[in-house]
């Protein structure tokens, strides 16, 4: 095997002001499968993440609810944090950007950004909420579409036709904090020059750190040409104060990549093993990796690189990039009622179904990702349980009834068990290239294959011959062995699974290279269900609650 490698991982920070939902729960769960295969290949992982706790929404919502604006991040990042464990989401920082760390971080990349002279100052027109006494983000001015005349449009876009457009430009615009009709007013506002690292960001995004995708889009994009990025708001916001610029809050998306750092800071802090500068220090050897959505591209290929640069840091080593999770081929909708929580998923369904699912359609493109129930059910229950576990109950019967729970001392000799063995190499390319639906496809084929053995040896008639019985006991180990290397490869996907299995087969915490043993003259438990076939009806209960939700939110 390689040697150990350095490995610090992170998926996006979510927004404290809502629950999780499905969507989310793509990046999570590839990201953790990466994690668990990078530490079970015996390397130094630490997967770190947190709450994105700044701006306007977390703060109006606090207002709606009445209590402050911190007290809401706790409520939902420990509520996210509860579904995130429950998917088997292991971290090892969640931490928050509204956070000591985070807030010197932040004013120690702006100070040295500045320093260079990137950062410039100029007045801007926006919206105003002159009864809120506020300034209104896009998002927050209502009013109807100019080019469809839809009603009801947010002030960046329009749902109905597609248009994109300024707030000004909405016919009837109101506030959708007050329902005022907002004035334009003048402000300050600060500024990174962006275009300065031009040459440097376009000879990072030619340099293997985003996949083929992503590149061409960023060279769209510099064709269009780069633009100042606008990293200020004005009180009334939740945030940081800029330093020296009393009233001006650093926007949300400046010091939210900063909680990655911020995250490792507080780990390193707290756990005396981990040395921050061994991750982020200028000569720092690890890698260092991004999980994010494809709608935040521009923050984390762009954005976020150049600050690093400007402030004399490290840059990722790659940022990966997954597309979006649709249900039966559309956008999640809360009027479709196809807006599933996490939590509601888990009120129904076991956790490793999904993960398992998403593993099989997970590939290492931007595609989108489409969760159809019908897929679902099938793939859970025809591959994952009728295929892979049904190998373990084919077998262990025999071994527990006719031979005491004990293995055979030798195999047969047989090629399925080194074609097991020979296939976890290609496999762990597979998982280290994020081509999850690769591995998972090889993993069935296996299974196939150790099925028709099992079919053509015919365990359950040679046992009634007595000359046999040695061969029924050879040939059930030999299944055991191979479903043995089946959990061990599905490992990374289903570690719950994998645990029940190694307590079943009574041996340590399966790692990678456990691949080129073998179970001989070992002793087993007795067999009990690994995992249960989807419920139908179960899956209706989740789409019925996720329809009440829906229903019950739009009347309150
Ligand atoms: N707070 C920012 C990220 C800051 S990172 C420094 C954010 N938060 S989010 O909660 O809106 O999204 C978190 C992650 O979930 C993002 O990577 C986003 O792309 C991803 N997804 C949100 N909806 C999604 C789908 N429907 N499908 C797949 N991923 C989705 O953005
Ligand atoms: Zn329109």
């Amino acid at each position: 095997m390689t040697d150990s490698r350095k490995i610090l991982i992170s998926s996006a920070l979510p927004y404290a002001n809502g629950s999780l939902h499905l969507g989310n729960m793509v990046e999570f769960i590839q990201t953790d499968i990466w994690v668990r295969f990078q530490k079970m290949r015996g390397h130094d992982v630490l997967y770190i993440c947190g709450s994105d706790a700044h701006g306007t929404p977390v703060m109006l919502k606090a207002q709606r609810l009445n209590i402050s604006p911190e007290e809401l991040v706790t409520q939902f990042s420990q509520q996210q944090q509860q579904d995130l464990a429950e998917f088997g989401i292991e971290f090892d920082n969640f931490y928050t950007t509204h956070s000591p760390e985070n807030q010197q971080l932040s004013a120690l990349i702006y100070q040295r950004l500045q320093q260079n002279g990137d950062i410039t100052k100029r007045k801007i027109e926006q919206a105003y909420d002159p009864v809120k006494e506020m300034f209104l983000p896009d998002r927050f001015v209502k009013g109807v579409c100019p080019r469809c005349q839809a009603k009801d449009q947010y002030g960046d876009s329009c749902d109905n036709c597609g248009a994109t457009y300024a707030p000004t430009e909405l016919i009837d615009p109101i506030s959708a904090v007050s329902g005022a009709t907002p004035i334009t007013k003048e402000s300050e506002h600060y500024f990174f020059d962006l275009q300065n690292y031009d040459q440097a960001l376009q000879q990072w995004t030619r340099g293997e750190h985003l996949q083929p995708q992503v590149a061409n889009l960023l060279e769209e994009w510099f064709a269009e040409g780069l633009q100042a990025w606008d990293i200020s708001r004005d009180a009334p916001y939740f945030g940081f104060e800029i330093p020296d610029a009393p009233g001006k809050y650093f926007y949300v998306w400046l010091d939210a990549p900063v909680g990655y750092m911020a995250s490792l800071k507080n780990l390193s802090t707290r756990d005396p093993n981990i040395n921050f500068d061994d991750y982020w220090g200028t000569d720092s050897q690890a890698e260092l990796y991004h999980f994010i959505g494809k709608d935040i591209v521009y923050f984390h290929s762009l954005f976020w690189p150049a600050m690093l640069m400007g402030a004399k840091l490290r840059t990722p080593t790659a940022i990966f990039v997954h597309g979006f999770l649709t249900i039966d081929g559309q956008k999640m909708s809360k009027s479709r009622g196809t807006f599933v929580k996490a939590r509601t998923y888990l009120d129904h369904l076991e956790a490793e179904y999904l993960r398992y699912y998403f593993a099989a359609k997970l590939s290492s493109g931007t595609d989108d990702i489409d969760f159809n129930y019908q897929d679902f059910i099938s793939r859970v229950n025809a591959d994952l349980v009728g295929k892979v576990i049904n190998i373990a109950s084919r077998c262990a019967k025999f071994i527990n009834q006719y031979n005491n729970n004990q293995l055979s001392a030798k195999l047969p000799k047989h090629h399925l068990l080194t074609t097991l063995m020979a296939a976890g190499d290609d496999i762990a390319q597979a998982y280290e290239k994020r081509e999850y639906s690769r591995a998972m496809r090889e993993v069935m084929q296996l299974a196939d294959q150790v099925n028709q053995y099992i079919d053509e040896q015919k365990p359950w008639v040679l046992i009634k011959e007595s000359d046999k019985q040695q061969a029924v006991q050879d040939i059930c180990s030999l299944g055991l062995n191979c479903f043995r290397l089946l959990i061990l490869y599905l490992k990374p996907v289903l570690p719950q699974l994998a645990q029940r299995v190694e307590n079943f087969l009574q041996i340590p915490e399966l790692t990678w290279k456990d691949k080129d043993t073998m179970l001989c003259d070992h002793v087993i438990a007795s067999f009990q269900p690994l995992m249960q076939r989807i419920d139908k009806t179960k899956l209706a209960a989740m789409q019925k609650a996720t329809e009440h939700e829906a229903a019950s939110e739009q009347t309150s």
